[in-house]
């Protein structure tokens, strides 16, 4: 069978995607190797950039975003034995909006079902082909065991970090880039009453803490470990201690509940360029993937389709590839500051492994130079709230 456009990957990136195509008359047909249950069910980011709250309710996603996430107009951050807030408001005019990443999937595979979108979950065998010529395929199995072939003018690829698609393109025509990180994060959801009203990001000797929430009786917590850390060796009354030190360190103290969610969170910078081959285009994980402080992955993946679907408006209209080339560099403009953003709040709080006493006073001297300027606050609340479009 055929279709305009065919997408693997049916996570935020390629729902809105394909959201946004239908939008503009465009069909596409996602597959995803994993069931909506499991996709539902993996806990992820909850902060959402001005931008990506605009893009969910101002294109008839839904606003439930509106209704059930909250407004955070600051973050704290915690070191050297006190607590410093930004004022995002205060120095951007911005917010941000607390509405876990699981909800937003939600909204986007109802709002896809309500308006007739062609979405296959729990397909296997996905493959894509035929990248360089006039009709690409995108062949899968389905969850009956039918094998299908559909051919498409344009293929994406928004199969996030562990891509098949960026696979596909030749070495010789792409580059990458790395950066590994010796810690990850331990993340845990509790049964508990938020601990404070804003998000807390705790730097302390003992490693980075960051206090999170998800509602009134559930918090969303991380903790720096290990990469090989075993969450099975950690009691509830052992993560707990843990955080009560960190962030015990800096006057703050946690309200405890049962622990009913443990996973360790790798680190990673990494980006693929460009983001197209031939017919293919990447979005998303896997294009970049950056650490998760400071919340940047989900909002990245948004803004490329927010671009991406503009730029294939035009690459279908005219059949010709140009368009993919502009969204690629369209793209990686602000996927660059993000990783900067991104590794930058990563490298100023976390404590790596053989840090000297020497480095963590340094890190200290950082975090006190960006809180009391000004300028240094500027930045970070820039950053963090999203940069505008084209800026
Ligand atoms: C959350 C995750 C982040 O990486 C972050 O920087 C802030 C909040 C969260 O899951 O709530």
């Amino acid at each position: 069978s055929r279709t305009q456009i065919g997408i693997v990957g049916a996570g935020p990136a390629g729902l809105m995607l394909s959201h946004l195509l239908a939008r503009a008359g465009i069909d596409s047909v996602v597959v995803d190797l994993r069931g909506r249950r499991e996709i539902e069910e993996t806990h992820r980011a909850g902060i959402l950039e001005q931008d990506s709250v605009d893009l969910l309710a101002g294109t008839g996603v839904c606003d439930r975003v509106h209704r059930d996430g909250h407004r955070h107009d600051g973050i704290e951050l915690a070191f050297g034995g006190g607590a410093h807030r930004i004022d995002f408001q205060g120095l951007v005019g911005a917010s941000t909006q607390l509405y876990p990443q699981t909800d937003v999937f939600i909204d986007l595979a109802d709002a896809r079902e309500r308006d007739g979108g062609d979405i296959r979950f729990g397909v296997t065998d996905v493959s894509v082909d035929g990248l360089t010529s006039d009709t690409p395929a995108m062949r899968f199995t389905d969850a009956d065991g039918t094998a299908h072939e559909i051919r498409a003018d344009f293929l994406v690829g928004a199969d996030g970090s562990r891509s098949l698609c960026r696979r596909e393109v030749p070495q010789a025509r792409r580059t990458q880039y790395f950066r590994e990180y010796p810690f990850a994060w331990f993340g845990i959801l509790a049964e508990a009453p938020p601990s404070a009203p804003e998000l807390i990001y705790n730097h302390s000797p003992r490693g980075f803490a960051l206090i999170s929430r998800r509602t009134e009786t559930v918090q969303r917590m991380y903790f720096q470990c290990d990469p090989a850390e075993d969450t099975a060796a950690w009691s509830d009354d052992r993560i707990w201690e843990e955080l009560q030190s960190r962030v015990g360190a800096n006057g703050h103290t946690l309200k405890e509940g049962p622990i009913t969610s443990r996973t360790v969170l790798p680190f990673r910078s990494f980006v693929q360029e460009p983001m197209h081959h031939g017919r293919l285009v990447l979005a998303g994980d896997a294009a970049h993937t950056v650490p998760p402080t400071g919340a940047k992955g989900l909002n990245l993946a948004l803004a490329d389709v927010r671009v991406l679907a503009e730029e294939l408006e035009r690459a279908v209209a005219s059949g010709d590839t140009a368009p993919l080339e502009t969204y690629s560099e369209r793209a990686l403009g602000r996927v660059w500051k993000a990783q900067h953003f991104s590794y930058w709040m990563t490298t100023m709080l976390h404590t790596l492994p053989e840090a000297t006493p020497f480095d963590v006073r340094r890190q200290e001297g950082e975090l006190a130079a960006v809180t009391g300027s000004t300028a240094g606050s500027t930045y970070l609340a820039e950053a963090y709230t999203g940069w505008p479009e084209g800026r």
